[in-house]
């Protein structure tokens, strides 16, 4: 079976800016500078609903930045996106979450000296700015912490961190971290997954299962975007690649053309790499 969005997918242009059939989010013109460093400059990205986009590029390509412009947890120099239908410009991570947009992080914001499931608990609450709020009314409270509870239960046993749910998220492996973090982010029931580096530092096993839980969401209908740096990954996973470097998106394709793309060799080599190198100096 030809799953839909890979098929709908088949017919965009392999071309940075390309318009998608159906983008969840479209983002024009954003930039953010730093001093004179300009980290993110993109003039046009749309990313399929539905479908899931690998975020490639290299080291300071600027995909971090990006990630926190588009949540809102941090201010471009310039620009406008909207996320299903609605203007993100100027808003509060934790209403971009509340509107269904949800991120983790390249490193893990795990409360070491929170148990599993306290750090669950907390992420629902966090994500949605209802800390305070939910703390002053605590007939309301009561009923969303069942719920809380129930939707944690739930998720633990999908990540097979059940055994885990009273442990201090400190003593948990690197890969435990990790799956953590995916169900901290999934305590709000997201509709879009903004993934920054899920697998780096996983196991390979342990990566494979992310995987695996990453292509199950999608198929429940959940869009995911996240960076990559091992392409074997992004290939057997992602149905749309976009990459960025010095902040631009240079390229974006199907999975199996982005490898031979001369913008992506150029991006990850260097400019200079057809040169010839230089005589190894002695160490
Ligand atoms: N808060 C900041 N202040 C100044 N410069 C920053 C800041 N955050 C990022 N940068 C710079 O912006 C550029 C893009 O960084 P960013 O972290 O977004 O890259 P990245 O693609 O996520 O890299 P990596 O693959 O290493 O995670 C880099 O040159 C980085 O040094
Ligand atoms: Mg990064």
């Amino acid at each position: 079976m030809v799953d839909e969005s890979t098929a709908t997918l088949s017919n965009v242009a392999a071309e940075p800016g390309a318009s998608k059939p159906d983008p969840i989010l479209a983002a024009d013109g954003v930039r953010r500078s730093f001093g004179g460093l300009n980290a993110v400059d993109v003039d046009h990205l749309e990313l399929q609903r539905g479908a899931i986009t690998a975020l490639i590029g290299p080291n300071g390509a600027g995909k971090t930045t990006l990630f926190n412009v588009l949540t809102g947890f941090d201010r471009p120099s310039a620009g406008n996106w909207s996320f299903a239908g609605t203007e993100l410009r100027g808003m509060a991570a934790h209403r971009v979450a509340r509107l269904g947009m949800v991120r983790t992080f390249q490193l893990t914001k795990a409360l070491a000296r929170l148990t599993v499931l306290e750090n669950l608990q907390l992420a629902a609450t966090n994500q949605r700015g209802e800390g305070m709020f939910a703390s002053l009314v605590r007939p309301l409270w009561r009923g969303q912490e069942n719920r809380y509870r129930e939707l944690a239960d739930e998720l633990l046993a999908r990540f097979r961190l059940d055994h885990l749910r009273e442990a201090h998220a400190g003593t948990l492996s690197g890969g435990q971290r990790k799956l953590l973090e995916l169900a901290r982010a999934l305590m709000t029931r997201p509709r879009m997954l903004m993934l920054d580096e899920p697998m780096a530092g996983v196991n390979p096993a342990l990566a494979q299962s992310l995987l695996e839980h990453i292509t199950s969401l999608r198929d429940e209908g959940m869009t995911v975007c996240f960076v990559e740096h091992d392409m074997d990954m992004v290939m057997t996973t992602s149905d749309w690649v976009v990459c960025l470097a010095e902040g631009s998106v240079i390229a974006e394709g199907p999975p199996r053309a982005i490898g031979a793309n001369p913008a992506v060799i150029d991006a990850y080599l260097g400019k200079h790499h057809d040169e010839p190198s230089s005589p190894e100096q002695p160490s």
